[in-house]
């Protein structure tokens, strides 16, 4: 670990950044989809909330082109350090970067096209106030857009043993860190209620056996956060004892086949 002050559940690490990395490209083509349908493009000032090293920044920035931007918002020193030198190497100017959080960082009123947040607000205790502030620096008829868990759908076939639980785990996981895993089903009433239209809504669920990269990023995640969920008492360590080895002996049977929880695309547009 790095002694970032960032003190949130998956914590911030040059392995966590690896995951990240690996997090991006198994989910890219659901990400640039999204982006697609949105029809996000030349010129567009967008901001990156929560962006960690700037994955998908950086994929936002081959979309606006030169005569655009990409403002990354990150509470991590160590992402946004690491993001800072990658694009200076590339000689990247039209990436802006500002250290701190989206409750509470001052962000220029009215501004963007476009704000994306994946991946953040289900780590969050008040998923309103972290929108609320996000909103203001949207301009009237700019897109707010998130992807994050509806945490249902996570299972393994054959569906027999201790991994049967997971989910489950999983939820009070997110939960003890003070975060809510169905938050994407709570993002549209915040909508309503700030007056923002929905106009996009669609799970995505990602499937694939043993030699899948899908399964390879459940692995990267399970491999270590079975024991972190024990370390703070969500589960016992008999019971993440059970599910790593339940998830281990799925790894080894060509018969397996893995589905993610299911993430859900949610855009909205505030009036203008
Ligand atoms: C799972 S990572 C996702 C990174 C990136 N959005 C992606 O999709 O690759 C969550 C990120 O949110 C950041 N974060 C946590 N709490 C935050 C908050 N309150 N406001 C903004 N970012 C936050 C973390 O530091 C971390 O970089």
């Amino acid at each position: 670990m790095t002694n970032d002050k960032n003190d949130y559940l998956l914590g911030v690490s040059e392995t966590e950044l690896e995951r990240l990395r690996f997090q991006h490209n198994v989910w890219k083509n659901v990400t640039d989809d999204f982006f697609t349908r949105l029809n996000v493009g030349n010129g567009w000032k967008c901001l990156d909330v929560g962006a960690g090293p700037g994955f998908v920044a950086m994929d936002l920035r081959e979309r606006v082109g030169e005569n655009g931007e990409v403002t990354v918002l990150e509470p991590s020193k160590y992402y946004l350090d690491w993001f800072r030198n990658d694009s200076a190497k590339r000689g990247w100017a039209n990436i802006k970067f500002i250290e701190g959080t989206a409750e509470v960082a001052l962000l220029p009123s009215e501004y963007f096209d476009f704000i994306f947040v994946r991946w953040v607000i289900g780590f969050v205790p008040d998923a309103e106030k972290f929108l609320l502030n996000i909103l203001r620096s949207l301009k009237p008829g700019g897109i707010i857009a998130l992807q994050d868990y509806q945490y249902e759908g996570l299972s393994l076939s054959p569906n027999s043993g201790a991994f049967q639980h997971a989910a489950n785990a999983v939820r009070g996981y997110w939960r003890a860190g003070g975060g809510d895993p169905y938050v994407a089903s709570r993002i549209p009433i915040i909508f309503r209620q700030q007056e923002i239209k929905l106009i996009e809504y669609k799970p995505n669920c990602l499937a694939g056996g043993p030699k899948s990269t899908v399964m390879e990023w459940a692995h990267k995640f399970f491999s270590t956060h079975f024991q972190a969920m024990v370390d703070i008492g969500v589960i016992t360590q008999t019971e993440g004892d059970a599910m790593l080895a339940d998830w281990l002996a799925h790894r080894e049977n060509p018969d397996t086949m893995f589905f993610s929880p299911l993430v859900v695309d949610i855009a909205g547009v505030k009036p203008e």
